[in-house]
């Protein structure tokens, strides 16, 4: 069949065939996932009840590609209270921050154009950028976000239009972007006239330090575009998120919105809005993020006591992921095909997937927000134990190399 030349260059992630070997009963640390039992179901089930028996004929009816105008009254709230000088008028519901992703890059990139993402990077959005065929420029994190000093040379050789950030807890690596570096971001952005794609699902989920000002705090040419999401505070399948823009990148997303799926379901984005009208979000973040602190504590300790004195990982302020880091040379794809799944069923994202060169390949991704304590003590154990043997095995610590 003739598929379009844009479908060449998609994301084929490759990790379907690395996950094929599992087995059941897999302790896995790969996934994303918040923990289903952590959805507040009771309550979600009543807003939708209420939201039907007390809603005008209109419930089932079309809405608007902007969205249902309560909800977006409360987000335009909740983000002025988080810095964010916005308004109801440029607020628009999506569905998931996913969606917010596509549509700013329909919105911004040509064929061949030049964008920066961080190395590594959230395989989803890599997924969504693929098919508009952009030119990757990767820019490496460090332990306080991106290598600015890298980003500015970027900036200064090539033609870039478009920075992507996760500066919150960042899927993978956990990271927090420091005060300093959102500032200069913002300086640099207005410089090389690029826009900024701020993603942040996670930047409810602090569980321990200071939040920062989003980087849109900053905005001062109105060149950051800021995306929410419910998926990781309330629950995925609500596929709701939300974003805000500056009005000469908003009305281009919203038409592009409207373009793309009319507009974000009515019943589901009355019903949220119920549903926050009823209760208090914020306290059920702080019971989530208590559950998930405990576990990510736990892993922490557990890697501690396990991992061999070569592997490093750091232990993030908060969100779903940390970051373990390999001798150079090690390939983390080949440990989890040939040693981890075969001989531990214990699975992890290797970092080859996590960036568009594949060029990192002594990295992983460990999620903590979707195992249980004993798997986590029990999967840490294990693969400490095949890390130890791997890093004795010259084959996995050879491939990167040659
Ligand atoms: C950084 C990042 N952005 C966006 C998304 C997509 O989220 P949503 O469910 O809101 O579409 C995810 C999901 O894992 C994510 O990690």
């Amino acid at each position: 069949m003739k598929l379009a030349k844009r479908t060449e260059k998609t994301s084929h992630s490759g990790l379907d065939e690395i996950f094929a070997a599992s087995k059941p009963g897999m302790i896995s640390f790969a996934g994303g996932y918040p923990d289903s039992k952590l959805f507040p179901r009771v309550e979600i089930e009543q807003a939708f009840s209420h939201t039907f028996q007390s809603a005008p004929a209109t419930l089932l009816q079309y809405n608007s590609s902007k969205g249902y105008l309560p909800l977006r009254e409360k987000l335009a709230t909740r983000m002025r209270n988080d810095g964010i000088n916005t308004t109801t008028e440029s607020v628009m519901l999506t569905q998931g921050a996913q969606q917010g992703i596509d549509l700013a890059a329909r919105l911004l990139l040509n064929r061949g154009d030049g964008m920066v993402v961080e190395a590594p990077t959230y395989l989803g959005a890599l997924a969504a950028f693929d098919v508009y065929e952009p030119n990757y420029y990767e820019v490496h994190m460090e332990a306080d976000g991106m290598n600015i000093d890298e980003l500015q040379k970027v900036l200064m050789k090539h033609e870039v239009k478009m920075i992507y950030t996760v500066p919150d807890f960042q899927n993978p690596t956990g990271t927090v972007m420091s005060l300093e570096k959102r500032k200069a971001l913002v300086q640099l952005a207005n410089i090389y006239d690029v826009v900024i794609l701020e993603d942040g699902p996670y930047r409810n989920l602090r569980y321990t330090g200071e939040p920062l000002p989003p980087i849109k705090h900053f905005d001062t040419e109105g060149r950051v575009i800021f995306l929410g999401s419910f998926s990781k505070i309330l629950a995925p399948s609500l596929r709701l998120g939300w974003l805000t823009a500056s009005p000469e990148l908003f009305d281009g997303l919203v038409a592009l919105k409207g373009g793309s799926d009319v507009e974000t379901s009515n019943l589901m984005m009355s019903s949220v809005d119920g549903y926050l009208a009823e209760n208090d979000l914020d306290a059920h973040i702080k019971e989530v993020k208590a559950t998930y602190q405990h576990r990510k504590d736990l892993m922490v300790s557990a890697l501690k006591k396990h991992l061999p004195s070569e592997v490093h990982f750091n232990n993030p302020e908060g969100g779903f992921f940390l970051w373990l880091t390999m001798p150079q040379g090690f390939d983390s794809t080949r440990f989890l095909q040939e040693s981890l799944i075969p001989n531990s069923n214990v699975s992890f994202v290797p970092s080859a997937n996590l960036v568009p060169s594949k060029q990192l390949k002594n990295a992983a991704r460990l999620n903590f927000t979707n195992v249980n304590d004993q798997d986590i003590e029990t999967g840490v154990e294990m693969l400490g134990q095949q890390l130890k043997l791997a890093l004795q095995s010259k084959p996995i610590r050879k491939t990167a190399t040659r």
